[in-house]
């Protein structure tokens, strides 16, 4: 009897403490800063910080609906279809503490357990760099999408492997995102030479033939190490070609961004990224891209590999009005290797995915990409309307279909090679982005809505607020707010469902808002 009543008593306040609220200090404090405040802080991408008690009170119904929808922290990725290295995504017990926080009254408990307060990163993350090379400083002055290669000379004096790179943008409301290109010949030299502007315009990749990929960055992106033993040969004749896609609509913004390089002249197994999945013949099987006003179309492609391989990484590439992008391998022998699969594309949040462990694909091998593309208004990010046909181009206005790999020759072993073995997050929903959900907040709303978009720049923007029948009914113009957003007030609106549009130069954001 006694024993029983103790155990109860025990049962008791084992789910009193279960059930106890979240405080800030112990619990979300350091949610946020491991997983938001690289991005949410004050000169960070995000259009607001998380950093501090009273930010995190002030977002509290933001958070909350951003983490249990998955559309926070941004991870297109299917997480049922394949895990990855280094993921950064929320376990479901995160996203209830976040909840249960929020639904407790947010308190903010005992802040000296709280972590220490993340500051903005300037420096790189990588150590001991070997090159820290810094582009001119360059002033961007363009209305429409800029292209510009900027030719950073290595000045190594004996070939090089290299084992990690890092890009620091120097500005990071202007560089939209960045290819990194080692380069052997003395194209981009002399195209740098004949462009009176530092650096110079260049559409296509770097406009030299003898340029290789070696790196990409996108907002968000961490550095890229490659695993231990593997690098790619950087000859030293060679030179670095930063690619960087500066947006429309900005008006001199100076920016002066940075790559960080860490080599050996150890030898190392050699790394080459190819887009082995691409939008040319033969690789595309129903081409050519082309996708006419007013239709969602899909593509697929196609390549079979002559030798065995090793595959790291894969990144897939498209620009606005792709909607979703697929790809895998199918072996001789009929099993399927799942790459990566994007049921919601988002072009802000493109990034490449590392495997937890190295993926062999046998000599053989039939590697598939499945692209998905949606010319109609009803896709908020469709930049012309009314809609207008688009075809393969390098402009944001045209598109691409793209898979990179980075990859090696196979050596026996290599499938045993770990790149992440941490504990796998228990994740249980797709992580899908809901791109109107996370541009338009609060929604549905009472009086006012933020509309942002890592596209827009500082400067005039032009709105408008149609009704479901398609009428105009409020239209304007008005200053971007710190942080790239607009404030769009309906408190004079009747409740009910909205299509806001917002203009900067050839950046348009569509999408529906809800008012109570
Ligand atoms: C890689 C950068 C990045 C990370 C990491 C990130 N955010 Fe964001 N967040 C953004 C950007 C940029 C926006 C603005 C919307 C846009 O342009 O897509 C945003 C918008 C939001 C919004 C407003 C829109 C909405 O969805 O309701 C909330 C709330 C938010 N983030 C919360 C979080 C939280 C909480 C985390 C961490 C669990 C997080 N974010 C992690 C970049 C990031």
């Amino acid at each position: 009897m006694m024993k029983k009543t103790v155990l109860a008593l025990s049962l008791l306040f084992a789910g009193r403490l279960l059930a106890q609220t979240p405080n800030w200090s112990e619990h979300i404090a350091p949610i946020l800063f491991n997983n938001c405040t690289n991005c949410h802080i004050d000169g960070g991408i995000a259009p607001f910080s998380l950093v501090g008690y009273e930010k995190a009170v002030a977002y509290a119904g933001g958070i909350k609906s951003a983490t249990s929808n998955r559309t926070m922290p941004p991870w297109p990725a299917d997480l049922q279809y394949q895990r990855y290295a280094h993921e950064r995504v929320l376990s479901n017990e995160e996203i209830s503490a976040i909840a249960n926080w929020v639904d407790g009254g947010m308190p903010k408990g005992d802040t000296t357990k709280a972590p220490a307060k993340p500051v903005l990163k300037k420096g790189g993350t990588i150590t001991n760099p070997t090159r820290n090379l810094k582009m001119p400083d360059y002033t961007v002055k363009t209305t429409s999408d800029e292209y510009r290669c900027f030719v950073l000379p290595t000045g190594f004096t004996q070939d090089q492997f290299l084992t990690a790179i890092e890009v620091i943008p120097g500005n990071l409301r202007v560089v939209h995102h960045a290819l990194i290109f080692h380069d052997t010949g003395s194209k981009p030299a002399q195209l740098d030479a004949a462009d009176p502007k530092p650096g110079y315009l260049s559409f296509g990749g770097t406009g030299s033939s003898t340029s290789d990929l070696i790196g990409i960055w996108v907002p968000g992106s961490e550095p890229y190490f490659f695993p231990n033993g593997f690098g790619i040969k950087l000859l030293k004749k060679g030179n670095i070609v930063l690619q960087i896609h500066y947006p429309g609509g900005v008006n001199n913004v100076i920016d002066s961004t940075r790559v960080i390089l860490k080599t050996t002249t150890a030898p190392q197994r050699q790394v080459a990224i190819q887009p082995a999945l691409n939008h040319n013949a033969p690789n595309l099987q129903n081409g050519p891209l082309y996708i006419p006003a007013n239709q969602v179309k899909s593509f697929n492609n196609k390549y079979d590999l002559p030798l065995d391989v090793s595959v790291f990484t894969v990144g897939p590439h498209m620009h606005l009005i792709g909607s979703s992008i697929k790809a895998f391998g199918v072996t001789p022998n009929k099993d399927t290797i799942r790459f990566v699969d994007i049921p919601k594309w988002d072009f802000h949040w493109q990034r490449s995915y590392t495997f937890r462990k190295v993926v062999k694909l046998p000599s053989g091998t039939s590697l598939r990409g499945q692209a998905t593309y949606n010319n109609t208004s009803s896709n908020p990010l469709n930049p012309n309307s009314p809609p207008q046909a688009v075809s393969l181009g390098e402009g944001t206005g045209d598109e691409m279909f793209l898979v990179y790999f980075w990859f090696t020759l196979y050596q026996p072993g290599d499938e045993n090679i770990i790149i992440d073995n941490s504990v796998l997050k228990n994740v249980s929903k797709t992580s899908v982005i809901k791109t109107e959900a996370t541009r338009i907040y609060p929604n549905p709303t009472l009086d006012f809505a933020w509309v942002s978009d890592i596209r827009f720049t500082e400067g005039t923007y032009h709105w408008s607020i149609t009704d479901m029948t398609g009428k105009i009914i409020l239209k304007g113009s008005d200053i971007m707010q710190s942080g790239k957003r607009c404030k769009i007030s309906v408190s004079d609106l009747p409740p009910g469902a909205y299509q806001i549009s917002v203009q900067q130069g050839n950046i348009r954001f569509n999408g529906r808002l809800l008012k109570q």
